[in-house]
């Protein structure tokens, strides 16, 4: 059956120039994946990436873990997944519409990455709902890069060159922020938009949730304009 994709969800299914380089993407996905295993409570662990992206440090996150679940909402990137990672053991790879396959409390940590700012605060709710199901008792869900409101673009841009500072980017960046005046992730930025929260809305809405939650000290990735969250399964 063919889905329907959200303007984002069709926007992250083609391809695109988020990225300045490909020493960027690989620089972003290592540190996600040093977060996330930062973040693991044992070495058998259940982990689901929700909205994981191209999560190109799967394989070494597996390591950490019994079992990796890879979700993913845009079905191209799904496929290269699957291309990926389709041989190893320990990880699957499923559609953000099939995690009913999963069993209920079985999970130990669920991760949701730079997602929130591209779904509504409905699809938050919903998404947030069928993970604490999934989540084990005391098992935690932790929702990084939560864009604040009036998170300028300014930010973002002094963020990105910070980081190509540090990944030794900096021509690649300066070109990049050049053709982002022109991309359709601007012009969709300002059609769409993105969901924000603040520090107290979040928490607000993951404690009817049914979770007990933390702001962390470090934001996931390179963004210190962002906050992540942790939400601890209480009942
Ligand atoms: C900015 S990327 C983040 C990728 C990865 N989590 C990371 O931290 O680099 C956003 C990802 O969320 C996915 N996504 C967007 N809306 C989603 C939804 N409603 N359900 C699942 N995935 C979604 C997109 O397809 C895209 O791969």
């Amino acid at each position: 059956m063919m889905e329907t994709l959200t303007p984002w969800q069709r926007f992250w299914d083609r391809k695109h120039r988020i990225y300045a380089s490909e020493r960027h993407r690989e620089f972003h996905y290592r540190r996600i994946a040093e977060d996330i295993i930062a973040e693991l409570p044992h070495a058998e662990a259940i982990l689901l990436d929700y909205g994981c992206g191209e999560a190109l440090q799967a394989e070494r996150i597996s390591r950490f873990c019994g079992r990796l679940v890879l979700c993913e909402a845009a079905p191209s990137v799904r496929q290269g997944l699957v291309a990926r990672f389709g041989s190893n053991q320990r990880i699957v790879v499923l559609a953000a519409s099939d995690l009913g396959q999963l069993s209920a409390s079985t999970v130990d940590l669920a991760i949701m990455n730079s997602v929130t700012q591209y779904m509504s605060a409905d699809e938050f709710d919903h998404v947030v709902a069928k993970l604490r199901l999934l989540l084990r008792y005391d098992g935690r869900l932790i929702v990084g890069d939560v864009v604040p409101p009036g998170g300028a673009i300014v930010g973002d841009v002094a963020s990105l060159l910070r980081t190509s500072i540090e990944g030794g980017f900096v021509i690649a960046a300066i070109w990049s922020l050049v053709a982002t005046l022109f991309s359709p992730y601007r012009k969709l930025r300002r059609k769409v938009g993105l969901s924000t929260y603040t520090e107290a809305e979040i928490k607000a809405r993951l404690a009817r949730a049914g979770f007990h939650v933390e702001r962390r000290n470090r934001n996931f990735g390179f963004h210190r304009g962002r906050a992540t969250y942790v939400a601890t399964r209480t009942r």
